[in-house]
């Protein structure tokens, strides 16, 4: 990526930026590696411009885009989601080239008019689901895509070239490499990580839409995903509608048990290592432990839906749960967490409740079964406490899913 102009076909060029210098992504989600808002240009008898970028980037974007134009002007913007990390420049493009149409759908068009003040009625293009657009070879067709993950979300199929512009779906954290932006030779380290992070806690919530989408991209064949950030996808398509299709129905990737803990003085924080390393001994599968609050929440929210199995262990605060562990499990309820077998530790040196707290909140989720055997700790971890441990991971060996 010597410039940001970048070639995807002979037709297709990519006119999208880099973000290395945000700290918050949708003002929460770490970004260690930056962002990439993408956007596209179809260069054909007529030209699509798909989606626009972030008001932090639209002027690299607006250079990216004329030097693709050349002396040409868009006939088209098309607007897949009008959340404003993609759609900052809406109003800038159109105000440039007057005589450029906005393709959007209704609600796209109600949301313009909240973001910018106007409709655009006298150059909107309303398309509904299957609607098709033609630029001269290129026929663009729209799939309405509610939820995934704004009611307004689009994508669009590009029937000559095989591509399906998939908005926010098929994204990524993590901005693209200037060198060598598309490749990915591994995708299960290099992709899964940063994609999964992003899905789970962007789209999690809406699994069933998701799932809706991907049974209308399996009527079509599709060749290249372009997604509205991290690279465009064109090998191993396969191995990404997998992770989609387990991430969006909620099936585990893998057998193996997140150990997700909190800790005040350490001794939850020891008991959670007893629990791991009495897991390892067991044979389980894969385990992984993190510290709540020192970690990047999100990222362990991703482990929770990549593995079967959970434990979760923390003290009593104020006779309730230790915040940062009662913020996970809010965390997990908003994204759906569901069918996976839980096994709890408590700590409290008065009067231990978080097991009784941890459990209700479960309880409130979907087929979530929770050990009945909770390990109970006051203070500090008996001899008694680690068979009670023991046998959480006897129970948890027998439900595996
Ligand atoms: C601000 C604060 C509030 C606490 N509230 C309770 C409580 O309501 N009930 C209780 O049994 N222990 C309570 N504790 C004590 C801890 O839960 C207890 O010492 C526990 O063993 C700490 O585990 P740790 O060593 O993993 O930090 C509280 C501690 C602090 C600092
Ligand atoms: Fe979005
Ligand atoms: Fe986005």
């Amino acid at each position: 990526m010597q410039t940001n102009k970048m070639q995807i076909t002979e037709t297709i060029y990519y006119a999208g930026v880099n973000d290395t210098t945000i700290d918050l992504f949708e003002g929460q989600y770490r970004v260690p590696a930056g962002i990439s808002y993408n956007s596209y240009v179809i260069m054909d008898e007529k030209i699509a411009v798909m989606d626009t970028a972030d008001q932090r980037k639209t002027t690299e974007w607006m250079e990216n885009l004329n030097e693709i134009l050349g002396d040409r002007t868009p006939d088209y913007l098309i607007v897949s989601h009008m959340e404003p990390d993609h759609s900052a420049g809406v109003a800038l493009l159109a105000a440039a080239y007057p005589g450029m149409k906005l393709v959007g759908n209704a609600k796209t068009f109600q949301m313009i008019s909240q973001f910018f003040g106007t409709d655009y009625s006298d150059r909107a293009v309303i398309v509904a689901e299957g609607e098709k657009l033609s630029l001269g070879k290129h026929i663009l067709s729209f799939y309405m895509a509610p939820m995934v993950h704004w009611p307004e979300v689009m994508v669009t199929y590009e029937e000559t070239e095989k591509i399906l512009f998939s908005a926010d779906g098929f994204g990524k954290f993590g901005a693209l490499d200037e060198e060598d932006p598309w490749s990915i030779a591994n995708p299960e380290t290099e992709w899964d990580p940063e994609a999964r992070r992003y899905y789970l806690n962007i789209v999690g919530k809406y699994g069933m839409q998701v799932q809706a989408l991907l049974k209308k991209a399996a009527g079509l064949e599709i060749i290249k995903i372009c997604p509205l950030h991290g690279p465009i996808l064109q090998e191993n398509l396969q191995h990404y509608l997998e992770k989609y299709n387990a991430w969006s129905s909620y099936e585990p990737e893998q057998k193996g048990v997140l150990v997700a803990y909190a800790s005040i003085y350490g001794n939850t924080k020891k008991a959670a290592e007893e629990v791991a390393e009495q897991l390892k001994a067991a044979g389980t599968e894969c385990v992984e432990i993190r510290d709540l609050a020192r970690s990047d929440m999100a990222e362990v929210l991703g482990q929770a839906f990549r593995l079967d199995r959970m434990v979760l262990a923390a003290p009593t605060y104020d006779g309730g749960i230790y915040p940062v562990m009662e913020e996970f499990l809010t965390h997990l309820k908003s994204k759906s967490y569901q069918k996976r077998a839980v096994a709890l530790v408590e700590n409290g040196t008065w009067a231990p409740m978080t097991g009784r707290l941890m459990r209700a909140k479960l309880e409130e989720m979907k087929n979530i079964t929770v050990c009945e055997q909770v390990v109970s700790i006051r203070s500090a971890m008996t001899a008694t406490n680690k068979q009670e441990i023991g046998k959480c991971i006897e129970w948890l060996q027998q439900n595996i899913l």
